[in-house]
Order: C-alpha cells, then structure tokens, then sequence
C-alpha cells in the first residue's frame, strides 16, 4: 500500500513515552518459575521488564502519559488533536474504547477515537490507519498510540510465557509534511494460526465463568515455538518485501525498527536485510515485550539519534497471526530546539 502521494504524506513530528518505574528482573523471576537468567538472556536477549502494579492504574494511564508527553514535546494543546488511535490488547474494559479514556484524560475534545486490536502489530496497524486519514486530509493532528498492561493477562506461574511480557506505552503524533513520512507498508493476516497465540478467555466464545477462571483461560497463551518459526521467516520476508518494492538497499536504511519479542528473531530479520548490528534498535534487554508499546518505544529512545531524512523500516508480527513492515522517512529533529514543522504545510 504504496503513498503515492508526494505532497502529502503522514510524517511522525513527535514521540512520547510511559514506562512504569517497578523492575521485574530476572533474578526476581527465578524466584516465581523455575527459570534461570542466562536461559531467558541466551533465548529471548530479556534482562528486566516494567510491571504497572494494581494500584488501580490500567493501560489509558499510560497511554495517556505518553501522548502527553508526545504533545508537550511539539508545543501542542490537545484541542489540536483530531484523532485517537490506541493499538492495544489490554484495554481498561472491553468497552468504552481506551482511546475514549485517552481522549477524556487529555481534554482533547476535538477528537475522536478508537482502540485497535492486532496484538503485537497493532502500533504498526495504527499508524498505517491513522496516516490514512493524514494523507486525504480528513485529519490534520493524529495521536497513534501503542499501550499495554501485558502483566493484566500474563499468568504468573506460566514460566513460558511470564518471562517474556512487561507494561508500557508509546505515542507518535502524524501530521503533514510534503516530503517526508509514511511511504509505504505491506501489511498481512493469517487466522489459520489463531490458537498459536492467543487469550482464549473473556470474549463472547467463552465469557468469563468459574470454571474460565480455573482453567487460566484469562491469560496468553502460547506455543513459543511454534509461533518463533513463524515470526523469523514471516518478520524477514515483509521486510525484504517493501525494501524490493521500494528499491531499498541496505545503504537506503538507516535504522530497522523491530517489534521486540525475541533478540533472535531481530538478529535473524536485519541479517537478511543485510544491516549491521548499529542499525538495529534493540531494547527488549530492559523492557521485555510489551505489544503494542515496542516500536514507539523504539523511536522515543533512538530519538536523538535520527536525523531528518533518515531511511526507516518498522517491522511486526504477532497473534492472529498478525504482521508487516513499513518504510518512512524520518521528519523531524527533535534534538534540535530550532527544529518546528511549519504548520502552514497543514
Ligand atoms: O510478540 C508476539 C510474537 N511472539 C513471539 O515472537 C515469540 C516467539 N517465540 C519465542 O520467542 C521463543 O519460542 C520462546 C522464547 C518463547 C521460547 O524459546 P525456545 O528456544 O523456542 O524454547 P522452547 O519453547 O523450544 O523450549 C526449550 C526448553 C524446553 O525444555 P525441553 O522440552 O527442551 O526439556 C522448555 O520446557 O526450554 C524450556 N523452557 C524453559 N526453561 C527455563 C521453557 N521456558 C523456560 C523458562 N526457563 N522460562
């Protein structure tokens, strides 16, 4: 799905971030499963994660501080917001929409908004979504967020699965540009592998009783290898995908942006895009898996480093399954306090 558009694509102008300040280290791991620190290091590339606590605090709180965040750090109010997209698979309730609570909690009340569910590729289903509303100008001012509270569903006495997933959010605001932002994205989906990965648990198949309860089916669930050999050669291809539709060479990449649930699987996707380790983002050492909050993450501790211009391909796959990978441009300087997008290309 190619921006054919030139004069006016979808340009991320801000990044913003949540991440709770509880630790769950490995250590702290061992002492819950029987699991040690160099099996989760060697395997998964996971040090430490952050856990939100049960303080009454949800995901909409940390959506909320990272689109905050985001806004503040392009000098906006959130009356300038159009819209609100939360990918998440942890929404405070099933209904009303986090980006409803989102949309409360900012005071932006020009928007509207909904919540997203792709699981781990929801922040890159949303931000295919929101910039299409950027591109044909529906939109001027859009908040695409990825947030989740992965240790609402995780069952703690689950040591293939406990180790994996942490909390945190992650917000970018699109708006337009007429050069630089979202290109192009291949995005895919597969059900056929549905109970792979999955929560089975809570919706309208099986809505919760005492014997749901019982039976765990409140938490992931997942058949780790299975899913991994999907992911290494799903998460490589769609990579390859949209460099050859968009004749990319590795030198034309100046960051891979991959969703983090497993060092290997990055290792194995940027070796077959031919980049070298500096090129790759990688922090899933310090905050695990956290779904829809990786990518954005990603960009928001990258940030100082990205220069206007620069090549980036963000890349996903998760439960459905659910994957995909897009190029864009990088639009904005946000180490450099001169940097402001004119706001008369809107
Ligand atoms: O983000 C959404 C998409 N999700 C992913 O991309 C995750 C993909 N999967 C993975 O990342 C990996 O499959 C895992 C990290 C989940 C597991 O790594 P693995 O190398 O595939 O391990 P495995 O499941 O094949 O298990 C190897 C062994 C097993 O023991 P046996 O059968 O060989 O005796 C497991 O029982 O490791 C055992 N094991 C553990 N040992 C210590 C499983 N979990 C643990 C653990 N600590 N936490």
């Amino acid at each position: 799905m190619s921006n054919s558009s030139d004069s006016r694509r979808a340009a991320i102008t801000s990044v913003g971030h949540y991440l709770p300040e509880q630790r769950l280290t490995n250590s702290d791991l061992e002492e819950m499963v029987e699991t040690n620190d160099e099996w989760i290091r060697t395997r998964t590339g996971i040090r430490e994660r952050r856990i939100l606590g049960d303080d009454g605090k949800a995901t909409s709180f940390m959506a909320t501080k990272a689109a905050q965040e985001a806004l503040d750090r392009r000098g906006l109010t959130a009356d300038a917001v159009d819209m609100i997209v939360v990918a998440t698979v942890t929404p405070d309730m099933l209904f009303p929409a986090t980006a409803c609570m989102v949309q409360d909690n900012l005071g932006a009340s020009n928007a509207w908004g909904f919540d997203l569910s792709a699981a781990c590729s929801g922040f890159l289903y949303a931000l295919t979504t929101g910039a299409q509303f950027v591109e044909t100008g529906q939109a001027e001012t859009v908040l695409v967020i990825g947030a989740d509270k992965m240790s609402s569903i995780v069952d703690y006495t689950d040591r293939t699965t406990c180790i994996l997933f942490g909390d945190a959010a992650g917000a970018v605001l699109l708006e337009a540009d007429d050069e630089k932002g979202l290109v192009d994205t291949i995005h895919h989906a597969d059900g056929e592998h549905k109970d792979l990965l999955c929560m089975e648990g809570g919706g309208s198949l099986n809505p919760p009783t005492h014997e749901t309860v019982d039976k765990h089916m409140h938490y992931i669930h997942q058949d780790g290898r299975q899913v991994f050999k999907f992911a290494v050669t799903r998460m490589a291809d769609v990579c390859v995908e949209v460099m050859e539709q968009n004749d990319l060479t590795n030198d034309d990449v100046q960051y891979l942006v991959p969703h983090q649930a497993n060092k290997r699987i990055i290792d194995a996707t940027a070796n077959r895009m031919g980049l070298a380790d500096e090129k790759v983002m990688l922090n899933i050492d310090r905050y695990g898996n956290t779904t829809a909050a990786t990518i954005p993450l990603c960009l928001f501790d990258w940030e100082e480093e990205l220069e206007v211009g620069d090549g980036l391909i963000l890349t996903a796959f998760g439960g459905g399954f659910t994957w995909g990978a897009s190029y864009l441009t990088w639009a904005y300087d946000g180490a450099d306090p001169q940097w402001d997008l004119p706001r008369s290309v809107l």
